[in-house]
């Protein structure tokens, strides 16, 4: 595809994500109607409002296209070259409850790679975005993941699913990476998350069960910011796969022997 055509597609997936923010905006501080999806999962009407405002925009200018999106909305059949992945309010638990960190995620994916990305946060106004080859910005101004060489020096981030809570080993790898590094924060929204690794706030970040909607932007504006994101055995990550870790790219090999020693433990430990 012509960088023309990238270029527009960057254009109105910013249109929308601003559109949609200044809904969340000001919606963020009125009374909240929430719904649950799962024992904590939860959903508002500014989740949907915001969806519906997306979906509709990309489907007007890119009826072609495929759409997933968080709450239910789908474009054209899948199996077309192009898929957006939407994630309409990420860090619904934190809008809920008037903690102001959230973002409207939208991500391209050409044949199943990530080629466009744009994130928002609405309260700061922040704007990530990346178009694959051409780098990574905040604001239209160039961004680059960190210089930091080791992990012992590192502030890192990580998350928590909603759905089976119980069983997630998450926090094993909290607990670990929390004594080997000068922190670890849980910030309540996977896209800003990845976008601090973009911009050098965070040197890393993992998570377990994200779903393509939460990481199609923030992988890309990642890596096209010089980092590197891939599965937690190191191998090459794909929006929705099970296991993420992204960082600068320099702490890298070294989070992933942190990761792979947890997990031995965890396996001798149910012998
Ligand atoms: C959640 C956020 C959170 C992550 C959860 C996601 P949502 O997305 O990204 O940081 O830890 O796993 O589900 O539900 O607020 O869109
Ligand atoms: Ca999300
Ligand atoms: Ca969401």
């Amino acid at each position: 595809m012509n960088p023309q055509s990238m270029h527009n597609f960057l254009e109105i997936a910013v249109d929308a994500a601003r559109e949609a923010g200044s809904i969340l905006r000001t919606e963020f501080d009125r009374p909240k109607k929430i719904s649950y999806k799962g024992e904590v999962d939860i959903v508002t009407e500014s989740d949907k409002r915001s969806e519906a405002l997306i979906v509709a925009k990309l489907r007007s200018h890119f009826p072609q296209h495929a759409i997933v999106a968080e709450e239910g909305s789908r474009g054209a059949a899948a199996g077309t070259k192009y898929c957006w992945h939407v994630d309409p309010l990420d860090g619904t638990t934190n809008f809920a409850h008037g903690y102001p960190c959230f973002a409207v995620s939208i991500g391209l994916l050409e044949d199943n790679e990530p080629v466009v990305g744009v994130v928002l946060n609405p309260v700061t106004g922040e704007l990530f975005t990346a178009v694959r080859g051409e780098g990574a910005y905040l604001d239209h101004k160039p961004i680059h993941v960190s210089p930091i060489e080791k992990l012992a020096t590192s502030l890192v981030s990580t998350g928590f699913p909603t759905h089976q809570r119980a069983n997630n080993r998450n926090i094993h790898y909290y607990w670990e990476f929390t004594l080997r590094s000068h922190g670890v924060r849980r910030d309540g929204s996977a896209a800003l998350d990845l976008c601090s690794v973009a911009a050098g706030r965070f040197d890393g970040f993992w998570e377990f069960g994200l779903n393509s909607w939460d990481t199609a932007a923030g992988m890309l504006i990642v890596r096209e910011a010089g980092g590197a994101v891939t599965n937690l055995h190191g191998l090459p990550y794909h929006p929705g796969d099970p296991t993420i870790l992204a960082s600068n790219g320099l702490i890298h090999a070294e989070m992933q022997q942190v990761a792979a020693h947890i997990a031995e433990r965890a396996a001798a430990s149910t012998l």
